[in-house]
């Protein structure tokens, strides 16, 4: 059980009892309130499935009144609650510890407007990602955030974790994509902030309190965000290198050549992306797979013209093999096979589960070391328990994500990556956690990537919004009643 191998003490919370199940049942319906052991499972597992909680209560709000009766409810009944959307979160924020209540937010899923002229969607939290790309397709807009979990996730999970994803290099992140957002506070007051204006200086900008906050500031149940204007042209190029030093000339090479319409730049070791050619049965576009490329990139341009973007894609691409920095690439706008490349890439995360325990770490680190993390590992973690070490990651924004399977979890390995892993990134100057969060799995490498004074204010922060700790506790900030 998690807590356990957390060390992780339960605070002092309200024990769920019958008359609080018929306050939710009156206030949602029994359709709407599940503590049917085997539905609630679900809620209680993450996606890497490295935390387990043990909830028997998963509430379903339908709008944001609902969720501050909810949040009023649990406030003055001193019961803990864990927001959750799409539940793709990979630092176990998304699953309750122990018995904390689900409130799951994704029936919470109405567009309200969609402003084509300004290029400003407002809707609920609960929209899907992809959905909300697909309706925005439809008037020639696009979400400024991508990302692989994009058919499960929600925005409000997105925002409350300021996801990162593959159009980050291109977009930026959500600070500054979300104009506006309303959220309800512990204790059931909304606060509504759902600007949708792109420039309004006035005062505090709240919004950011929310973003990235993980749901222990208060609930987000409405976004306003800008779209950038959907791309007629969209090229790809995947590409075969064989060395770190070659991915980061390719790199430069992408600015210098294609700076004002590249969107993405992505980076695999041969062995991530034999994760998704063997578990998937997909196949590399390269022809020369067979023999492998220790290195792979995935560039992405997105432009107004579909000739002008090939030919610049065509002319990088000459240079970089005349210049020996690629082995071998190609190029395409086919929707389909544009799709495809992009699926190797994707389902990596995915795949690597089929390995068994995954131990997952996401890390910005300056690009003259980025890959040397996985070389350390290497050398480090000689047993013959461990299958694979690998590297991955949105290199355009210096960000790798590294994976280290093994069938099954062991304490040793686990002894020899932590906090190893976090000590040598912070060595490097990089962040423990470049977008995926700190979550539960993580609150104690916090102070290696923020200042003491920094998390003060944070402590401050959450004791003033959350003066009970109802919301997602021993989550961000490292709960004090734990060792270690
Ligand atoms: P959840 O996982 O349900 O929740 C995430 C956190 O936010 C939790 O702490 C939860 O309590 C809190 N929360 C959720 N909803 C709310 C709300 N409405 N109000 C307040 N708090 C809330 N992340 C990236 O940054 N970049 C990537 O490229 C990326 N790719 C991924 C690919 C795959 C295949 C998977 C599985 C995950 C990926 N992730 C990535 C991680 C994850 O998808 C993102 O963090 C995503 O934003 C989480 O959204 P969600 O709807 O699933 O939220
Ligand atoms: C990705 O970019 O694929 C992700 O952030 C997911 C992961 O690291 O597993
Ligand atoms: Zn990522």
């Amino acid at each position: 059980f998690t807590a356990d191998r957390y060390k992780v003490e339960r605070g002092p919370y309200a024990n769920i009892s019958k008359e609080h199940l018929s306050f939710f049942s009156e206030l949602l319906g029994q359709n709407r309130m599940i503590t049917n052991a085997d539905e609630c499972e679900g809620y209680n597992i993450d996606f890497a499935k490295i935390v387990r909680g043990k909830s028997s209560v998963v509430l379903k709000p339908k709008t944001t009144d609902e969720v501050s009766s909810i949040l009023k409810y649990c406030n003055e009944n001193r019961l803990a609650v864990c927001p959750q959307s799409g539940n793709t979160g990979l630092v176990g924020g998304s699953v309750p510890v122990f018995d904390e209540i689900v409130i799951s937010m994704k029936l919470m899923n109405k567009i309200i407007e969609t402003n084509e002229l300004a290029g400003v969607l407002t809707c609920e939290a609960g929209c899907i990602l992809e959905e909300l790309d697909n309706h925005l397709a439809t008037v020639n807009l696009m979400m400024p955030i991508d990302l692989g979990a994009k058919g499960s996730c929600l925005i409000g999970g997105c925002v409350s974790t300021n996801a990162g994803g593959i159009r980050l290099l291109r977009y930026g992140n959500l600070h500054g994509n979300v104009l506006g957002l309303e959220a309800v506070k512990a204790n059931g007051e909304v606060v509504d902030c759902l600007n949708t204006l792109k420039k309004n200086n006035t005062g505090y900008h709240l919004k950011h309190l929310f973003i990235g906050s993980e749901g222990t500031l208060g609930i987000v149940t409405k976004v306003a965000i800008q779209c950038p204007p959907l791309p007629k042209a969209i090229n790809v190029a995947f590409l075969g290198l064989n060395s770190f030093d070659k991915v980061l000339k390719a790199f430069r090479l992408a600015k210098n050549e294609l700076g004002e319409i590249l969107s993405s730049f992505e980076m695999m070791d041969r062995h991530s992306l034999d994760v998704s050619v063997s578990y998937f049965n997909l196949k590399s576009p390269l022809t020369t797979y067979k023999d492998g490329h220790d290195f792979y990139v995935l560039m992405e341009t997105s432009g107004s013209n579909v000739s002008h973007d090939e030919e610049k894609l065509s002319s990088f691409v000459e240079k970089a093999m005349a210049d020996d920095v690629i082995e071998d690439g190609t190029l395409t706008s086919d929707p389909a096979k544009v799709k495809n490349i992009w699926t190797l890439r994707e389902r990596i995360s995915e795949g690597i589960l089929r390995e068994g325990y995954v131990f997952k770490y996401d890390m910005s680190i300056p690009l003259p070391s980025f890959y040397s993390v996985i070389e350390v590992l290497k050398d480090r973690l000689r047993d013959p328990r461990v299958l694979r070490i690998s590297g991955y990651g949105h290199l355009g924004d210096g960000n790798i994500h590294v994976q280290v399977s093994l069938p099954k979890y062991e304490p040793e390995i686990a002894a020899k990556l932590e906090p190893f892993i976090f000590e040598y990134i912070c060595g490097l100057r990089g962040s423990v956690s470049a977008e995926h969060g700190i979550g539960f799995t993580k609150t104690k490498y916090l102070h290696m990537s923020r200042t003491s004074s920094e998390i003060k204010l944070m402590r401050q922060l959450k004791e003033m919004m959350d003066p009970n700790g109802i919301l997602n506790p021993y989550k961000v900030l490292h709960p004090r009643n734990v060792s270690g």
